[in-house]
């Protein structure tokens, strides 16, 4: 039988890359042992499990594609197992729904597919996720009392950039759900915030290394340069810590200041 650690634990949807590995390394930096998870990328997620072990803390990865709605339902019973074998514990502390991919769309050229899979990816993961670990019809919650939960959103919700039309609108739905979960669960001591980011510079904005794109986002900003998965990681690690306490049902944008 496992000792259980005294570590708090988070669970990182998409952390095998981008703003949810930076998060999860930024929490493991911040004491916590982390689950980690990758839909496609095994490899990514093994060396981020290994990153994670040479800051000196634990972390394991699973597989979840939260677009599937069996995909879920199987993870989670899943989660519960590894968590004992390898915490010994029954609880975890910390959800950030990270996961997520875009899309182009604008009026005229958007599939009915296309807004299917934005929204199973954004609001019905997101949504069947937290209530299977939070607040789940049956059994005990995974997520333990005084835990938090935090969700990406986006600055998009607050700005315009042609062609994200619904996948801000999905967005926008998952700060709404903030709210309503903050309110839920809040008599648990569990705490919900949206971290909402401006232009990050990961696979998902798909300018990565374009100097001239980097440049004209980081004119955007009030602070003259263009963000990194790290600036948006820091923020959520802080909104998840003893810190943080009194902050619960918040959207807190992290862009530089991006078109103010
Ligand atoms: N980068 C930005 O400019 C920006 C701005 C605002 C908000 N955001 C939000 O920040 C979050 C992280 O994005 P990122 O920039 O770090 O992007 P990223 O580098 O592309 O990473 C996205 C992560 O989500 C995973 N993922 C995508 N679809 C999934 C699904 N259906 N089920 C499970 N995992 C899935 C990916 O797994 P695979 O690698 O296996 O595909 C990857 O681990 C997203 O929610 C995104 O909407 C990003």
């Amino acid at each position: 039988m496992t000792t259980p650690s005294p570590a708090p634990l988070a669970l990182v949807t998409g952390a095998n890359r981008g703003i949810g590995r930076a998060t999860a390394e930024e929490l493991a930096r911040r004491g916590h042992d982390v689950v980690l998870t990758y839909r496609g990328h095994a490899e990514e997620a093994a060396e981020a499990v290994e990153a994670i072990a040479a800051l000196g803390r634990t972390a394991i990865a699973l597989r979840l594609d939260v677009a599937s709605t069996e995909d879920v339902a199987r993870f989670v019973p899943e989660l519960r197992a590894a968590i004992r074998d390898t915490w010994g514990r029954d609880t975890l502390d910390v959800l950030v729904n990270n996961a997520g991919a875009g899309a182009d769309t604008r009026l005229g050229a958007t599939t009915a597919d296309v807004l299917d899979a934005l929204y199973a990816t954004h609001v019905r993961g997101a949504y069947l996720l937290t209530q299977a670990i939070a607040a789940p019809a049956e059994g005990a919650p995974l997520l333990a009392d005084g835990g938090s939960i935090v969700n990406l959103g986006t600055g998009l919700t607050r700005f315009v950039h042609v062609g994200r039309d619904a996948y801000a609108a999905m967005k926008g739905a998952v700060g709404v759900l903030t709210g309503y979960w903050a309110q839920q669960l809040g008599s648990r001591g569990i705490r919900v915030n949206t971290v909402a980011p401006g232009p990050v510079e990961t696979h998902f904005s798909g300018w990565m290394g374009d100097e001239k794109v980097r440049q004209v986002f980081a004119d955007g900003t009030a602070l003259g340069r263009s963000a990194v998965a790290t600036d948006v990681a820091g923020v959520i690690a802080s909104l998840v810590a003893p810190g943080s306490a009194w902050v619960t049902a918040q959207r807190i944008e992290a862009s530089g200041g991006y078109r103010l």
